[in-house]
Parts: C-alpha cells; sequence; structure tokens
C-alpha cells in the first residue's frame, strides 16, 4: 500500500474561504482530492467579528471539500492575513561551544532562539521566525552552517507577528468546527510556495496576492523573504467603485468587472455598451465600456503606486530583476499585468499554482457544481486557489512532527494538538 500524507489548507481570505484537500506523496506532487468554498462571512479584513458566521463559513467550506474528497478532515493547515501582520528582520549571535567547533543543530536552534529577543509589546505573538541567512566567523551569506566550523555563528532572520486576539479567534472558530489547526500559516508565505519558482526568490522577486479586501506584498531575495506588508485594497473596492461609478448593483458590477472589465481603457473603443441593472434593481440601462474601465484604471494604478511605495520602503528598489508575480482573485483582471508593467518598469507575470497540475480541470469539473456558482476554471484562473495550495505546500514540507497518515486511517486524537496549541499561548498568559 502506497503511504500518502492528507494535507489540507484553510485560506481565510476575505471575500471567500477555501478549503483544499490533498493528497502528498514523496515526488512532491499535489494530489488534490477536495475543494471546497463557501463566501467569507464573520470577518473583515481578514480578522473575526462574528465568531458564529465564522465558524459557519469555515464549516461550510471544509464540507464542500470532504464531501468531494470522501474523506473527513481532522486538522488544517490555517492561512492568516489582515493588517494586524506586521515583520521585522532582526539579528541573532551565538558562540560555538562544541569541543570540535563543529556547527550542531542544536547550535543552529539556538542562534535562531536568540534573534527573537526583540522588543515583541505584550499583545502580539511570533507565527514565523524565517532565517533568512548565517554568518559563521563574518563569512557571510551561508545556507546551511549544519557541520560547518568555527566559533562564532550569527543569523539574519524576518520575525512575523500578528496580534495575540486575532490569532486566538481564528484558532477558536476553527476549534468551532471541530477541527485542529497543525499550524496557522502567514498567507503570503503559503502562496509564495504554490507560485513562485526557486530562482525568481533567488534572484529576486515581488509576490503581489491581490484578493477582494486586501493585497498581500511579500519581497523575496536570495531564496528568502526579506519584506512583507498587507495594503488595505483589493478587488472588492473595485467593485464598489463601479457600483457608485454606474450607479448600479453591487453584484451586477462585480459581473461586469469580471465580463467586460479591463485594467486600462485606452484600447477600449468609445462605442462599446454594456448592459446594467439600474439602483432599483427594477430596469436596465446601457453604460459605455470605456466608462467602465475607466472607473477600473485609477483604482488599479493606486494599488500598484502603494505596491510601488513598498518596494521602496523595502529598501530593494532596483534589486527586484525577476519582477512582479502576481496572484489573487483580482490580479485576474485583464490587462492588469500590462498596466502594472508598464507603471512599475519591470517584468509582471501572472502565478498559478504549480505542483498541482491537474487544478484547473478538477476544479472546473467539481468545484462549482458543489458550490452555486457556475464557472468554467481555466489554467488561469486557479489564481484564486494560490493560498490554498500553498497551504498544502507549506504543510507538506513540515512532516518530521507529523505522523504520516495512511489513507482512510483517523489520526491520532485531538489531545495531542490541543496540547500544542495552548503551548503556544503558554508563553504568553
Ligand atoms: N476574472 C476576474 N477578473 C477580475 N476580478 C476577479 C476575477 N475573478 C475574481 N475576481 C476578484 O477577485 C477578488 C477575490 O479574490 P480572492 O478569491 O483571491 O480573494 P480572497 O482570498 O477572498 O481575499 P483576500 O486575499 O483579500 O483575503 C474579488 O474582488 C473578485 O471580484
Ligand atoms: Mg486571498
Amino acid at each position: 500500500m502506497t503511504e500518502r500524507r492528507i494535507i489540507t489548507g484553510l485560506d481565510i481570505g476575505t471575500t471567500k474561504i477555501c478549503a483544499i484537500i490533498a493528497e502528498v506523496s514523496n515526488d512532491e506532487i499535489l494530489d488534490i482530492i477536495g475543494i471546497g468554498t463557501s463566501p467569507s462571512v464573520g470577518l473583515r479584513k481578514g480578522v473575526v467579528v462574528d465568531i458564529d458566521d465564522t465558524v459557519n463559513s469555515i464549516e461550510t467550506a471544509i464540507m464542500n471539500a470532504e464531501r468531494m474528497a470522501g474523506i473527513e478532515v481532522d486538522s488544517v493547515y490555517v492561512g492568516i492575513a489582515g493588517s494586524h501582520i506586521s515583520s521585522i528582520n532582526s539579528h541573532g549571535v551565538v558562540a560555538i561551544t562544541g569541543e570540535d567547533k563543529e556547527i550542531s543543530q542544536e547550535d543552529i536552534d539556538r542562534v535562531i532562539e536568540a534573534s527573537q529577543i526583540v522588543a515583541i509589546p505584550p499583545e502580539r505573538k511570533i507565527l514565523h521566525v524565517l532565517p533568512r541567512g548565517f554568518v559563521i566567523d563574518g563569512c557571510q551569506n551561508i545556507k546551511h552552517p549544519l557541520g560547518m566550523s568555527g566559533v562564532r555563528l550569527e543569523v539574519e532572520t524576518h520575525i512575523v507577528t500578528g496580534s495575540i486576539t486575532s490569532i486566538e479567534n481564528l484558532i477558536k472558530s476553527v476549534h468551532k468546527v471541530g477541527i485542529d489547526v497543525e499550524d496557522v500559516v502567514l498567507e503570503p508565505l503559503a502562496a509564495s510556495q504554490a507560485v513562485l519558482s526557486n530562482s525568481e526568490k533567488e534572484l529576486g522577486v515581488v509576490l503581489v496576492d491581490i484578493g477582494g479586501g486586501t493585497t498581500d506584498v511579500a519581497i523575496f531575495k536570495d531564496g528568502s523573504i526579506w519584506y512583507t506588508s498587507v495594503l488595505p485594497v483589493g478587488g472588492d473596492h473595485i467593485t464598489s467603485d463601479i457600483a457608485v461609478g454606474l450607479r448600479t448593483p453591487i453584484t451586477t458590477a462585480e459581473e461586469i468587472k469580471i465580463s467586460d472589465g479591463y485594467a486600462s481603457a485606452d484600447m477600449v473603443s468609445e462605442d462599446e455598451e454594456v448592459e446594467v441593472l439600474t439602483t432599483s434593481g427594477q430596469d436596465f440601462k446601457k453604460v459605455s465600456r470605456k466608462l467602465l474601465c475607466e472607473i477600473i484604471e485609477p483604482r488599479v494604478d493606486e494599488m500598484f503606486t502603494l505596491v510601488q511605495q513598498e518596494i521602496k520602503e523595502s529598501g530593494y528598489d532596483g534589486l527586484l530583476p525577476a519582477g512582479i508575480v502576481i496572484t489573487g482573485g483580482a490580479s485576474l483582471m485583464k490587462r492588469l499585468a500590462e498596466l502594472a508593467s508598464d507603471k512599475l518598469e519591470l517584468p509582471v507575470r501572472r502565478g498559478i499554482p504549480k505542483k498541482a497540475d491537474d487544478l484547473a480541470d478538477f476544479a472546473s469539473n467539481n468545484i462549482y457544481k458543489v458550490g452555486k456558482q457556475e464557472a468554467n476554471i481555466s489554467e488561469g484562473s486557479t489564481a484564486i486557489f494560490a493560498t490554498g495550495i500553498g497551504l498544502v505546500c507549506y504543510g507538506s514540507e513540515q512532516e518530521p512532527e507529523q505522523p504520516i497518515i495512511k489513507k482512510g486511517q483517523k489520526k491520532e486524537g485531538m489531545n495531542n494538538l490541543l496540547n500544542r496549541v495552548r503551548g503556544w499561548f503558554e508563553d504568553v498568559f
């Protein structure tokens, strides 16, 4: 019997909650066996504002995925985002104590821990401590120090923190569904695992995940993450601009944005027209398609002005030859990549999840038959699943501590995991 691990990613987005169940084998190809989505109710910009609604949304997404996969999920890797997330770069240093001066795993753990001794406010919790590079006796840019010799070991780390209340409420919502939390993962970090190549991360690249309510920016260089931030704008702002500008209901604005919208208006002819509902919801009227695109363009332009500011803020302006990779639902807007590339003078490509070869076919054949929406998911439009797939990729790399689960077998009860999560907070309270 082939041993395969079942890993579930739970992407808590501002517009949709998406559960992805995958079977992961040694060849690292993810076999997606279930996808479930549900509208994100009970959360505002990634933060739980109504626990009961959030629990219902999570439950629906998981149940849809479970029904498709024919198995029960007992634990998930949960994505976290929102403006409560912040990050700092830190530095740690230790002396190598072993007699032979050979760097052991213990030394590496110690130096990473030393880098965490920074002033973190009491209401914040560390989510990730990501090593970016080691220094041995002044010799820089060492990726794998294990087994090397030296007397002084230093590390540069990227520390991501989040508000304890937000993290706790997210975990509580998942627990109320009767499911354990394996880990809470920064969403752009997860998405990067699904859409970026190693050479892009090595050269220097910006990942821009444009979702509904937020745009996540993450900058990678020399193979590691260097900078992360969350911008409070996304595709839903474009929709509400359209609704206001064309005086039409939000649902119509959303539909025409997807069917007729372009990120730039200059190539749209004056005489094209689009039919929309009036605000009363009773009649239809014709509006110019150019006007629609003229409403979209400044908002997209604003988003990339903010992205540009983040790149400058990071100190990596001019040092990112691999350019920008855009992903997330709103990255599907036509001509958005071209507009971004002209504005930022960088190469821009769309990031679609790799490692999940049959994702488009699978999603298109299954997912919207479960949900209400009828949609044809092309390979390009799988960008909406980038974070969910990324969470599964992240989970598949965490194996050492996790027991291998044989298909169909239930995992050892909740207690262990509850203890882990409890331990998480112990040092805080
Ligand atoms: N084909 C498309 N063209 C333009 N916009 C699209 C298209 N498909 C989806 N969108 C937009 O993408 C947004 C949702 O994206 P996504 O599913 O990535 O968001 P989310 O993960 O729920 O939110 P966030 O990442 O901000 O928390 C919505 O604003 C939706 O209108
Ligand atoms: Mg998202």
